[in-house]
């Protein structure tokens, strides 16, 4: 086991960039000490309030978001933040080079059960362009330079790509850094394990609705083989489980509200999740398109997501080619 050195020199990564991740990391550790007190913090339940994207907005969510916020502008060397929490972006210092995009408590609904949420981090430099505001953000997810998550799970754990392979580290409360745990983090190419919410089946398109049926039929359909389903309802610890063992994990599009087919958000869950998965040798996409190649119109937007093993992904890909229907992502 190494002691932490977030991003290798060899690496080639700037020193200005490894600063703001320790800055990150350092507000993960306090998000986790919260975490693991847990109602003895007294920072459990929800607020009266609702967070841009209607949902109820949990205190630690409202807490990690003013914490991750502050320690990042404090830095200097942060342009902008956008988080999944606030209505707009948040500008630091007009010379920095880096917007910070996150997703303060991912799963957030996980806090009040002591189940595993996370902290999802994406990081892009100002465009060459000139841009203000929102705009700022609105690059693919291929032009990120950093991406990120931390589980708060049985232990605390980073999993971070720079774009060159995907690495794990693990908080060791005794010192109080990230050791590093994986140095080159690989999602199998193949699995039997598939991560998606059944109660919507549904509401799916044709394509996931078939595509999941066969994966039900076990042996006895055209997959020959039985396949296992887990869903934690926090998007880090089902993708962590994916990089950790293999699988797909998806939340398609759905029509139960023709206002919101999609739940999860480009800018701070897809993009830096895609990053990984892809980093981890395996693949993310829409369904119709990879999901780093999507030119993103507004910060807040909502992307439907397919991602993990390479092949099995392929797999599923190969349902929305054959079979013909309307896209209810529009
Ligand atoms: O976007 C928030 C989120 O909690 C994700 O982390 C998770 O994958 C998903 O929503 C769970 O949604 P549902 O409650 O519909 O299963």
């Amino acid at each position: 086991m190494q002691r932490l050195i977030p991003v290798l020199n060899s690496d080639h990564v700037p020193l200005h960039l490894i600063s703001v991740i320790n800055t990150l990391l350092t507000a993960a550790k306090e998000i986790s000490h919260r975490l693991h007190q847990g109602s003895l913090a007294g920072t459990l339940g929800s607020t009266l309030d609702e967070n841009i994207q209607g949902e109820t907005q949990k205190k630690l969510d409202i807490v990690s978001n003013q914490l991750i916020k502050t320690m990042l502008l404090e830095t200097n060397l942060v342009h902008a933040v956008a988080s999944e929490e606030e209505d707009d972006v948040v500008m630091g210092n007009p010379d920095a080079r880096y917007l910070v995009a996150f997703d303060p408590l991912d799963g957030s609904s996980n806090i009040d059960i002591n189940s595993s949420v996370g902290t999802i981090f994406s990081i892009l430099e100002k465009p060459k362009h000139p841009a203000e505001g929102k705009e700022l953000f609105l690059q693919t997810g291929d032009e990120q330079v950093a991406a990120g998550y931390i589980l708060y799970g049985p232990s605390t754990m980073l999993v971070l790509t720079t774009g060159q392979g995907v690495r794990a580290y693990t908080l060791d409360h005794r010192v109080g850094e990230f050791l590093l745990t994986v140095d080159k983090l690989t999602i199998p190419e193949e699995t039997q394990e598939f991560a998606i919410n059944m109660s919507n089946q549904r509401f799916w398109a044709k394509p996931m609705q078939a595509y999941i049926q066969d994966l039900l039929a076990g042996t006895e359909g055209k997959r020959q083989k039985n396949f296992n389903m887990r869903w934690n309802a926090a998007m880090v610890s089902d993708v962590h489980r994916v990089l950790s063992r293999s699988g797909i994990f998806a939340y398609p599009a759905d029509c139960r509200d023709e206002n919101k087919p999609c739940k999860l958000r480009l800018l701070y869950e897809a993009n830096p999740m895609s990053f990984i998965v892809e980093q981890a040798g395996g693949k993310a996409s829409t369904g119709y398109e990879r999901i780093m190649s999507l030119q993103p119109t507004e910060i807040h937007q909502r992307v439907s997501v397919i991602m993990g093993s390479r092949q099995e992904v392929n797999t599923c890909l190969s349902y929305y080619k054959s079979i013909e229907c309307e896209r209810l992502d529009g």
